[in-house]
């Protein structure tokens, strides 16, 4: 595997998912209902696992893949269920948790299949969170990092299925594609 420099380090992402588990678990730890973390696979995997490690409440886990599908590189607003929830939402608090919200078609594609199924609340935790991209409005309820306008990679991110391993968060440059 080719070097990355660091963009974002281990350490810093630690502390903020650290951060981010005691706010989650102040908001939810009086709730009553079951508090749902839904992951989109598969680059929030690894930050799912950090996150749910920080979280002390009673919770459940789900996974969901989506593709969206259309023309051009970048992903569009039609989503396709692939693999659906194992769980029902009905009534629960549900927590959506992904690695990035770049343009937001397809976190907001999701979010409205997920409202159909009336869940009690419905929320959205992104690690990163790139303004610049967006296209479609996705309200954050929880933010790691805001980040600029880079194709990055690590910490469960991939290109072309590359450096989801790695530790840190890394901008790909044209040398590691
Ligand atoms: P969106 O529908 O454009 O918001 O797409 C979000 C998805 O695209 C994320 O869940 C990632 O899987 C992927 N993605 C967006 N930006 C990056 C990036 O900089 N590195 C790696 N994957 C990315
Ligand atoms: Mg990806």
């Amino acid at each position: 595997m080719s070097k990355i420099d660091v963009f974002i380090s281990e350490e810093q992402i630690k502390q903020r998912v650290k951060e981010l588990g005691e706010e989650i678990t102040r908001d939810y730890k009086n709730s009553d209902r079951k508090l749902l973390l839904i992951a989109i696979l598969k680059g929030s995997v690894v930050f799912l696992t950090d996150l749910m490690r920080n979280i002390d409440c009673d919770l459940m886990i789900d996974f969901m893949i989506v593709s969206s599908y259309g023309s051009g590189t970048s992903s569009s607003g039609n989503v396709k269920i692939v693999k659906d929830l194992d769980s029902s939402a009905y009534q629960h608090d549900i927590l959506i948790v992904e690695d990035i919200l770049d343009s937001g078609n397809t976190l907001s594609k999701v979010i409205e299949i997920l409202k159909t199924r009336t869940p009690h609340s419905l929320k959205v935790c992104a690690l990163l969170d790139k303004p610049d991209r967006r296209v479609s409005h996705v309200d954050l309820d929880y933010k790691g990092f805001e980040i600029p306008d880079e194709f990055i990679v690590g910490y469960g991110l991939d290109y072309d299925e590359r450096y989801r391993n790695l530790p840190y968060i890394g901008v790909l440059t044209a040398e590691n594609m």
